[in-house]
């Protein structure tokens, strides 16, 4: 499936916000909030990615995909605190090049590889990882079973895959589904749930767990932030472009309190 004009859309501001994330300030504001500094665009905080990185079994010699790893986060970390070698795959070049930077300097135990890729058409080998990540991508992509189906394929057979997703809750309609829909991201709306999706491409559920709560803390954390260092953080974005980010911030924690959007992780093998 060739990417929507929206979704080509996602990928030019997905680049723009990786060079913009290496800023001074966005590194000061990600640290408070999210307890590192690789510039990241998902919710993943570090409590989250040292949870993963456990419910994964990171450790040296194993090999994980990152689907979606933007300018490194959360791969990169898990190469360094784990060992564990890591595959990066986006479709922005920019990210990825941040990425390969960092690794440079950092120099993990872990070896990485960066490769441009969309996430629903994986150029790698049947059975190429042990275990399988992404960080609130399947919400950023129309075709979510694509993803998952070219997910399995590169999976090995006792492998594992692990990721986060925000998702409209369950049994909305009308002014409170578009609610939900507006404050998400912009392909947050899905043609199943996810256990149906994930039964349908061939996956079976380990465990889901619910980080709603988190998300919609971590995003009050993020206001709070974000005005703490308000001069400098209309120095980078303009005054008027600011102001739209912290709507978007308001409209999203908003849609979390009042029940209308949620954010999971699940862990899931092929069974
Ligand atoms: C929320 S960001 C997460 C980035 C990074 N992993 C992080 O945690 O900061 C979602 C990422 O998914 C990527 N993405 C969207 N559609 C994709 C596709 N079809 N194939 C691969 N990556 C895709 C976007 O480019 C973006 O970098």
């Amino acid at each position: 499936m060739s990417p929507s004009p929206q979704e080509q859309a996602q990928t030019e501001r997905f680049a723009s916000s990786y060079e913009r994330h290496q800023s001074p300030v966005m590194h000061r504001v990600e640290r408070r909030v999210w307890g590192c500094d690789y510039g990241g665009t998902s919710w993943t905080t570090r409590d989250e990615a040292d949870r993963i990185a456990g419910l994964l079994e990171l450790r040296p010699g194993l090999r994980i995909l990152d689907l979606g790893s933007g300018s490194g986060w959360p791969a990169l970390y898990w190469a360094a605190a784990t060992g564990c070698d890591a595959v990066l795959t986006d479709l922005p070049l920019t990210g990825l090049r941040i990425a390969a930077a960092r690794a440079a300097s950092d120099r993990p135990p872990g070896n990485c590889w960066f490769s441009v890729a969309d996430g629903t058409a994986l150029p790698f080998a049947d059975d190429s990882f042990e275990a399988i990540s992404h960080s609130d991508v399947l919400c950023c992509l129309s075709d979510k079973a694509g993803a998952l189906q070219s997910c399995a394929r590169v999976l090995g057979p006792n492998g594992r895959m692990v990721f986060s997703v925000i998702y409209i809750a369950p049994n909305l309609s009308g002014a409170a589904y578009d609610r939900a829909e507006d404050a998400g991201p912009p392909c947050v709306e899905a043609e199943a749930d996810y256990p149906t999706l994930l039964n349908r491409t061939g996956w079976r559920i380990a465990g889901q767990i619910d980080v709603t709560e988190n998300f919609a803390e971590t995003i009050r954390r993020l206001i709070r932030e974000e005005e703490h260092e308000s001069e400098a953080m209309a120095v980078l974005f303009g005054e008027m472009a600011l102001a739209e980010r912290w709507a978007g911030h308001r409209l999203k924690l908003a849609a979390l309190e009042d029940g209308l959007l949620r954010r999971e992780i699940f862990n899931v093998d092929r069974g």
